[in-house]
């Protein structure tokens, strides 16, 4: 079966049990509005609800998978938007949504992935990277705080140190690199990354899908993962609405570097 469905940011194909999510906002480097969370969020609870989806592949148009968070959107909350505000009560309906899913999901990333970019890469099960991608969390660049559980499953998966300088220093990690350190399957060359990941995705699809199932659901701690992403919000929401975080959004938009350097602690 083939189907197309999504807003024009967020397309979604169906085809031989695999649905495919495709970032689709090219002229803002695939940074996510609140619009594609929600498209993204609800694709992925009508999979697990589809005994014919046996598996997702998420991937991206343009010059990279994505610039993470749309910024705007977080200075808006910044600013103090009482809708904006609103909007994000609760939490991020894709963070959510991934936290909870229960169908394999398979990554095709290209480019820079950047923040959300990369934490959700910890929910996929495959990971394919082109070996010239660039990942990066500057969460505290940003004056704001890891998210995802990615505070807990980062560290777990490439160990203390390297998370803490992803997350603290923004250092970026390639493609290559992010295979060695098991935070991909593998690196290959940027053109063949899709290719890669549909096949990897297809033969998941293949396989006897309650065995698939359970095993991952095995492999998971889905209760810690929804609990660290609560702990996360709550600093993640305070910081915000800092000052630290205002100017760090306000030197994105005037393109010239944050300061700092008045910031109470
Ligand atoms: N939110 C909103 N808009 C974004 C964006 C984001 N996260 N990232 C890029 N854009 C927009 C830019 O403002 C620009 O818009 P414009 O053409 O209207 O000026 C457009 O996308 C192209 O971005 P640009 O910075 O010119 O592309 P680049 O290739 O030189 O750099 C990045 C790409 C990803 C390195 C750079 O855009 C960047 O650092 N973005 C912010 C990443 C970030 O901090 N994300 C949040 C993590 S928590």
């Amino acid at each position: 079966m083939t189907g197309q469905a999504g807003t024009d940011r967020v397309l979604i194909e169906q085809a031989d049990g695999v649905m495919t999510l495709t970032l689709n906002r090219p002229d803002k480097k695939n940074a996510l509005t609140r619009a594609m969370y929600k498209a993204l969020a609800e694709a992925i609870e009508s999979a697990d609800a589809d005994p014919a989806v046996r598996c997702i592949l998420i991937q991206a148009n343009g010059d990279m998978f994505t610039a993470g968070n749309d910024l705007s959107d977080f200075a808006e909350v910044a600013a103090g938007d009482g809708a904006a505000t609103q909007a994000r009560e609760g939490g991020n309906p894709l963070l959510m949504a991934l936290g909870r899913s229960k169908t394999p999901l398979v990554a095709a990333v290209h480019g820079r992935a950047v923040g959300i970019g990369v934490t959700m890469l910890l929910h996929c099960d495959l990971v394919y990277v082109a070996e010239d991608a660039l990942l990066t969390t500057p969460f505290v660049n940003l004056a704001l705080v890891p998210e995802a559980a990615s505070s807990i499953l980062l560290p777990a998966r490439i160990g203390h140190a390297r998370a803490f300088a992803m997350f603290v220093l923004g250092e970026a990690v390639n493609g290559a690199t992010a295979a060695e350190w098991g935070l991909a399957n593998a690196a290959v060359p940027a053109g063949e990354v899709r290719a890669k990941a549909l096949a990897a995705a297809r033969a998941v699809a293949a396989r006897p899908p309650s065995a698939v199932a359970i095993t991952r659901a095995l492999m998971r701690d889905a209760g810690a993962i929804a609990a660290q992403m609560q702990r996360e919000f709550g600093h993640f929401s305070a910081q915000l609405k800092s000052p630290e975080a205002r100017e760090a959004f306000a030197a994105f938009a005037e393109k010239r570097a944050p300061d700092f350097s008045k910031a109470a602690t």
